[in-house]
């Protein structure tokens, strides 16, 4: 049931398991976490996706912090999981392991089943049988798809998808529902849309191209530039997810996003903006698995979860490009 009083339900400190810990949004969100005084268990494969020293640096400070614990595991690895869950009493899980990417997604389609599908529900599993009441879920925007009307809201239909990421998400959703219904678990799925900032993905327009245009390099635009993203910086991502944290739902699906959708032209012109130099401009054909436009309705976040974005694009790529000269140079 929703809290609709927007009481804090929660216990102050907790035990609180992260997957995918180590990743982009994950480490920000351990660091959050601790911050807030709750004990973090992060569970990371450090897969090769992107290079796993990034995944290492990322966790970084978090290693320093005496409540925070890492486990070098895998999540379609069962009994790994059960063995963590046995010694320690987990209060909820932030769930947000999994392959990530469309393109890669179209190449490998079975290990995209293999970790967000059968992984997630090993997740789910592990919630029912150590009796955990909580848990939070990274969806994506891709589940939307081709979806004509916009801006994207919970209620559309979801049955436009044009990739195995979106369709592997859609169905961890899925199974979401159907053991919050079953178990009584208490599970909140987030859509994010385009997450981008300190720790960002190498592969993933924001970053990549602001290392290109930095380097003096060819930027690779797919399509016209005029294709739409709504790119949202990670402390806001952070924030909604911490809200989901504190209040109390059966189950919810709640998009996170910014709300306000940027041309790709618009985000290269930033970019050269933000490091002070020209782009040079590759066109290329559009690509398979690409939607056209994201755009979020946040309304559900606004009421549910007091959700409200505060980074614009041009302070978020000022901060992303402070970050990466520190760190990535
Ligand atoms: N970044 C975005 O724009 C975005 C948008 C929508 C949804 N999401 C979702 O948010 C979550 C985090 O994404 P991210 O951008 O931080 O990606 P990321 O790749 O940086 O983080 C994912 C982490 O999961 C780990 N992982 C992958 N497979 C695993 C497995 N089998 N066992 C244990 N760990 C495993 C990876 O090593 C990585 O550290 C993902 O579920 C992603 O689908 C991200």
């Amino acid at each position: 049931m929703i809290n609709y009083l927007n009481i804090d339900v929660t216990p102050k400190h907790m035990n609180i398991l992260v997957t995918g810990g180590a990743g982009f949004i994950g480490s920000n969100l351990c660091e959050s976490l601790l911050k807030k005084g709750h004990n973090v268990f992060c569970i990371d494969n450090f897969n090769s996706y992107y290079d796993p020293k990034i995944k290492e640096n990322n966790i970084k400070t978090c290693l320093k912090d005496k409540n925070f614990r890492l486990f070098r595991k895998d999540i379609c690895d069962f009994g790994g999981l059960e063995g963590i869950f046995d010694k320690i009493s987990i209060d909820a899980v932030f769930h947000l392991a999994a392959e990530v990417g469309v393109r890669a997604s179209i190449e490998n389609p079975k290990l995209f089943e293999k970790v967000n599908v059968a992984g997630t529900l090993n997740i789910l599993e592990i919630c029912r049988k150590f009796g955990i009441k909580k848990l939070i879920f990274a969806s994506s925007s891709s589940v939307y798809g081709e979806n004509k009307k916009t801006p994207f809201s919970e209620t559309d239909p979801v049955d436009n998808m044009i990739s195995p990421y979106a369709a592997s998400k859609r169905s961890a959703e899925i199974f979401c529902g159907a053991y919050s219904r079953l178990y009584g678990i208490k599970i909140a799925c987030m859509r994010l849309f385009t997450v981008y900032g300190p720790r960002g993905r190498p592969e993933m327009a924001p970053y990549k191209f602001t290392k290109l245009v930095y380097e003096g390099k060819e930027i690779p635009m797919f399509g016209n530039g005029h294709s739409k993203r709504d790119y949202t910086y990670v402390t806001d991502i952070i924030d909604g997810l911490m809200a989901a944290l504190d209040k109390d739902f059966d189950f919810e699906i709640i998009n996170l996003g910014d709300s306000r959708p940027i041309e790709l032209k618009k985000l290269i012109s930033v970019i050269s903006m933000v490091v002070g130099k020209d782009p040079k401009i590759k066109q290329l054909p559009e690509q398979k698995g690409d939607v056209s436009v994201t755009f979020a309705d946040i309304s559900k976040a606004k009421k549910l979860l007091d959700y409200k974005p505060k980074i614009a694009l041009e302070q978020g790529m000022k901060n992303f490009f402070a970050w990466y000269k520190n760190n990535m140079l």
